[in-house]
């Protein structure tokens, strides 16, 4: 009786255990603290054995079949949470804006570090993150997604793209632009070159300005975390104005921006090999 009973209980205590590690809860994961209300159920491979690297792994595993959303990846030892846009292609966002929204992008350097605001609405993805996404052996292509007042979408990717180690600041380095939107980061029409730059947050100034670009303010907003020169022809941290030369500014504004990565594909079925008269499609 005593034995069947602890037997039983041995059984109960089994099943609880599958259970609570078949839960969602279950996932470790690094940036829980970008998903809100640790909402596990809205993840769209929680339960899945090994995770993937990165969003355009998730799109190829299911043969195209992905839908916009937050799914765990795994581009290093930690699990993250990211939002996958599937829709253009299976790129990885790492960063998302709304002009003007109550998200705070005026932050320290461990904010941005390990990302803030939430997964599936405006957020930083965190440079660390950034990093080991970018700086392993997988090349990475930038893609940037701006949308005005009215509506009008300007595209722009630079491949390829890394962020490096925090021992280099997480400086950024970016390769050849195609796109419709203007070359904010290499051109240097505004006499400002952010390819190449280190990151900068208010409380540490790695710029090349005598004040720190990140504190400078418009019209009582700072410029947040960026790869300030001295300092930008473009930044999409500002909350008020987001900036990339003419496409968005104060005359003309935008409403959204994204930024977002995806490996670059080694084999493509088109020449590889573009003419160089292709390197901007107006
Ligand atoms: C720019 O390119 C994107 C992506 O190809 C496209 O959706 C958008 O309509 C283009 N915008 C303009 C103004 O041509
Ligand atoms: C954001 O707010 C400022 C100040 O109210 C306004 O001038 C600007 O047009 C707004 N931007 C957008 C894109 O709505």
């Amino acid at each position: 009786m005593l034995l069947r009973s602890s037997a039983g209980f041995m059984l109960f205590l089994l099943s609880q255990c599958t259970v609570s590690l078949g839960t969602k809860e279950a996932v470790a994961l690094a940036n829980a603290h970008l998903l809100p209300q640790r909402d596990y159920e809205s993840l769209g491979n929680a339960n899945d054995k090994d995770y993937p690297r990165d969003c355009f792994e998730i799109l190829q595993r299911s043969k195209g079949n992905s839908r916009d959303g937050l799914y765990i990846i795994q581009p290093k030892e930690e699990p993250i949470v990211v939002f996958c846009n599937m829709q253009d292609g299976g790129w990885t966002v790492i960063q998302h804006i709304t002009a003007n929204s109550t998200v705070d992008f005026d932050r320290t350097w461990q904010d941005y570090k390990y990302g803030f605001g939430s997964v599936h609405d405006n957020h930083w993805l965190g440079n660390e993150y950034m990093h080991q996404l970018t700086g392993s052996s997988v090349q990475y292509i930038l893609g940037i997604k701006l949308v005005s007042l009215n509506a009008e979408v300007k595209w722009g990717q630079y491949e390829p793209f890394l962020i490096e180690g925090e021992e280099s600041q997480y400086r950024i380095r970016v390769g050849l632009y195609k796109g419709n939107a203007t070359d904010a980061l290499t051109l240097d029409t505004e006499a400002y070159l952010h390819d190449n730059q280190k990151f900068t947050t208010k409380d540490r100034d790695n710029d090349n300005y005598f004040m720190n670009c990140a504190k400078l303010e418009l019209n009582g907003v700072p410029g947040g975390g960026w790869w300030y020169d001295a300092c930008a022809g473009a930044n999409l941290n500002r909350r008020n104005v987001i900036y990339w030369q003419k496409d968005c500014n104060k005359q003309r504004p935008c409403k959204f921006a994204w930024m977002m990565i995806k490996p670059i594909e080694h084999h493509q079925s088109y020449p590889a090999k573009a003419c160089p008269c292709q390197k901007v499609e107006l």
